[in-house]
């Protein structure tokens, strides 16, 4: 009889290869941030492996998911309560260093005081928290960057980041920081993501452009990342794997400035780009300061087999196609 189950256990793998990975639906995530540019992304990979999402939104509410206000406190631990998840991934925050600075008390209010009361109704409820961070922690100055380097950033949007993760640290230091650069994929319009602005530029011929040929980047495409999401959730919940907590970082491998970013999308459209103008920035224009070079070093989620690396070119031809 054991026998027989035991061979019937293989048949139907063998059969039916996805049955382990179906075996997770009982696995709950809750997502805030859903309706975002990596938010979408990360909905789509958890779902797709079988987890029951709750994924919410504030602005650009869907049939798929829930309005919540993170800032007001019993909107969000009221919808985490009910919901009660085996895990949290907190995507949601002001994003746009240029927007941070235009209202301070706004982003500390989403970045820090948000993040502050989400850890702690976490923590109240043993739930794990990934909180996604930025390499806009750093200076920029001393690239790459190890997960126990000393942060140091330049501008607001790092400084509200930064307090982001020390409350997510230090409400549970089992909580989890994902650092992760630059970021591109679907978008909903070309301006959703610094990378994919670039094919406006690119595209509006008539119009000469200087892009920065300075402050070196290591784009990842937000696959890439709710694959790594994915990954340390399931060692986490579903292995129940040691030493998942902590810092972790992640980044694209290939490391390029703005014009060189357009380089690749010309090649890849073969589009011409005799309008486009390269400068060296040192940094003296007016607006947010941003660092050098952020590069991440990935070696701890390396060590654990984790990762995926969409080749830029191929990512950047996807995500720009249908606005081409
Ligand atoms: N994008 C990048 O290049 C990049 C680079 C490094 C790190 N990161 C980090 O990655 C994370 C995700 O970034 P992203 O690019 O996906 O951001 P995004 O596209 O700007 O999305 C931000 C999300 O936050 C939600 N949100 C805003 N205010 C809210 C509120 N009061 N209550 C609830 N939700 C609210 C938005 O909801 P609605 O849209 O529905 O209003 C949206 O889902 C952020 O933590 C960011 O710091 C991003």
């Amino acid at each position: 009889m054991c026998i027989f189950s035991t061979q019937y256990l293989l048949l139907s793998l063998i059969l039916c290869p996805n049955l382990v990975t179906m075996s997770t639906g009982e696995h709950k995530l809750y997502l805030t941030g859903a309706s975002g540019l990596l938010g979408r992304a990360i909905f789509k990979k958890f779902q797709q492996e079988g987890w029951n999402v709750y994924g919410t939104a504030f602005s650009r509410v869907n049939k798929d998911l829930h309005k919540v206000d993170i800032t007001q406190e019993s909107e969000l631990s009221n919808s985490i309560k009910e919901f009660h998840p085996d895990i949290i991934i907190h995507t949601a925050a002001e994003r746009f260093p240029d927007k941070v600075d235009k209202n301070p008390e706004g982003a500390k209010k989403l970045n820090v005081e948000a993040t502050r009361h989400l850890c702690n109704v976490a923590k109240a409820h043993n739930i794990p928290v990934i909180y996604i961070s930025t390499d806009y922690v750093f200076d920029g100055k001393a690239a790459p960057y190890s997960v126990d380097a000393t942060p140091n950033p330049v501008n607001l949007y790092g400084e509200t980041k930064l307090q982001g993760e020390k409350e997510t640290l230090g409400a549970s230091a089992d909580n989890i920081v994902l650092r992760v650069p630059v970021l591109y994929g679907p978008v909903e319009s070309l301006n959703e993501s610094a990378v994919t602005v670039l094919f406006s530029v690119l595209k509006d011929t008539n119009k000469a452009a200087q892009v920065s040929n300075f402050e070196r980047r290591n784009p990842s495409h937000v696959n890439d990342i709710a694959t790594v999401c994915h990954q340390l959730s399931t060692a986490r919940i579903v292995k129940k794997q040691a030493g998942i907590s902590g810092i972790f970082h992640w980044c694209g491998d290939e490391v390029m400035t703005k014009y060189e970013m357009i380089e690749h999308m010309s090649d890849v459209f073969t589009m011409p780009m005799a309008h486009v103008q390269w400068v060296v920035d040192i940094g003296d224009k007016p607006g947010v300061v941003r660092p050098y070079d952020t590069r991440l070093d990935k070696t701890r989620l390396k060590a654990l087999g984790f990762g995926q690396h969409t080749p830029f070119k191929s990512g950047i031809e996807e995500a720009c196609a249908p606005f081409y």
